[in-house]
């Protein structure tokens, strides 16, 4: 009696190993790589309603030491930018289309969505679809004796 040879050789085998764990190592770097979100800097505290405070001489928030920098703030859905003009400017985070996390660009001082180009104004009305609804604008305060913004509604 023949007994087939469906064995598989031992480096046939590492090698498809192999290639299983770098394609989910690339997997993991393609989701996590690149993001720019900032943890919530008041964990826990947050009652639903948009206000905290961030201490921009932190490294975590080095971004905003620059004019045209931004930063986006998880858990609390929020980019804050400092313009070219020195001004601060915070809204959702949350593209309004598909909720795709957006961008700040600071040579045209608006935001934009990468995922299907919806851009948004300075005080978060649509600028160009597909997204069609404005995103939710906020205060900004800055403390510069503290060196302290606070955003809140
Ligand atoms: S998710 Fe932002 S444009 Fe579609």
């Amino acid at each position: 009696m023949e007994i087939p040879n469906n064995t598989i050789e031992r480096k046939d085998f590492l090698k498809q190993v192999g290639l299983g764990f770098g394609a989910i190592m690339l997997m993991n770097c393609l989701q996590g790589c690149g993001e720019t979100e900032i943890p919530d800097p008041n964990p826990g505290s947050n009652t639903g309603k948009v206000d905290f405070t961030i201490d921009i001489s932190n490294p975590t928030y080095g971004n905003l030491q620059t004019k045209g920098g931004f930063v986006i703030v998880a858990n609390q859905k929020v980019i804050i930018a400092r313009t070219q003009a020195d001004s601060w400017i915070a809204v959702s985070s949350v593209c309004t289309h598909e909720g795709t996390p957006i961008g700040y660009r600071a040579a045209t001082n608006d935001f934009r969505c990468p995922n299907h180009g919806a851009e948004f104004t300075a005080t978060g009305a649509v600028q160009k679809g597909p997204a069609a609804t404005a995103l939710k604008k906020y205060n900004v305060t800055f403390t510069a004796n503290t060196n302290t913004l606070r955003v809140f509604e």
